[in-house]
């Protein structure tokens, strides 16, 4: 079984790919809807959440986990990487964001262009990845109005067409805009009235790479029987009734989990973090 994890819904964009491309295999897809949205989060409450979310899908039984939420795989990738998949371990962690600046890449003739949330715009970490690949001609718009949008079922409303435009304002001059946010793709109708630039949806290109990783990975082939199973923290019923229209297809009965012996605390910690944040196996100090 294969875990993917995003903030809520729009990873189940991402999953429409994956399942699409190997049909066969068994799937668990947690969406954090409870907590949802992360895109404005600060960098050390996505490491938490996104600890407890990867644990909750090995203890699930998945031994490969596929991180779709970009804000998750820009900031914390690294870290949960360090801390669940050291030498030795038996389990792996994806992410979106080297196969979305591979294709980016590969399509652009000049000027990259990345609509994101806050949090992964901050981050920069598409720059630097689009950077080892050797392209430094990027541009970076935070879109924070477009998720909500699209979670509020506006993504063909003029609202929408005018959000787009005006965000996109921002990205001219790119031939390649990657759609940085696991809820844009379906706001392409919105966003094509904005620019001639093409529309980059990483989705069919993480579903290659996880693909092509699987290949060179037989020890992490489980098989399958095209099961799919849907967890997450907030409500289940709207989960499956919203998020078929992320999924292009009905989901199945969703179940609920939820934090438990959560605590809350004052978090002491210096600056504001920029790119993977990785922390130490020791938590950073909490007070209060
Ligand atoms: N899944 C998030 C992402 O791809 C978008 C929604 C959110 O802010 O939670 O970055």
């Amino acid at each position: 079984m294969i875990g993917v994890y995003d903030s809520g819904f729009g990873g189940l964009t991402v999953l429409r790919h994956l399942v699409d491309a190997q049909p066969a295999r068994d799937w668990l897809y947690l969406g954090d809807s409870g907590r949802a949205p992360y895109g404005g989060r600060d960098a050390h409450t996505l490491l938490d959440f996104a600890e407890q979310c990867v644990e909750h899908l090995f203890d699930a039984g998945c031994r490969l986990i596929v991180v779709a939420c970009h804000t998750v795989s820009c900031v914390a990738l690294r870290h949960l990487q360090q801390r669940y998949c050291g030498p030795g371990s038996k389990r792996r962690i994806l992410g979106v964001t080297i196969p979305a600046a591979e294709a980016a890449v590969r399509t652009t003739r000049g000027r990259i262009g990345v609509l994101a949330t806050q949090r992964t715009v901050s981050s920069r970490t598409l720059v630097t990845e689009l950077a080892k690949l050797g392209h430094r001609d990027v541009i970076q718009r935070a879109a924070p109005l477009l998720a909500p949008l699209v979670e509020e079922g506006w993504e063909r409303s003029e609202i929408a067409r005018a959000a787009c435009a005006r965000y996109l304002e921002d990205l001219r001059g790119c031939d390649t805009i990657i759609l940085g946010c696991t809820h844009y793709p379906l706001l392409r109708e919105a966003l094509e009235g904005g620019t001639d630039a093409r529309l980059l949806d990483p989705g069919p290109e993480v579903a290659a790479r996880l693909g092509d990783w699987l290949a060179r990975h037989p020890g992490f082939d489980d098989g399958g029987t095209g099961r799919l199973t849907v967890h997450c923290t907030g409500d289940v019923e709207t989960f499956r009734t919203h998020g078929s229209r992320f999924f292009g297809a009905a989901l199945p009965d969703v179940r609920h989990v939820v934090e438990a012996q959560s605590a809350l605390a004052s978090l002491v910690v210096d600056g504001s973090p920029v790119g993977q944040v990785v922390r130490p196996s020791q938590p950073p100090p909490r007070m209060g």
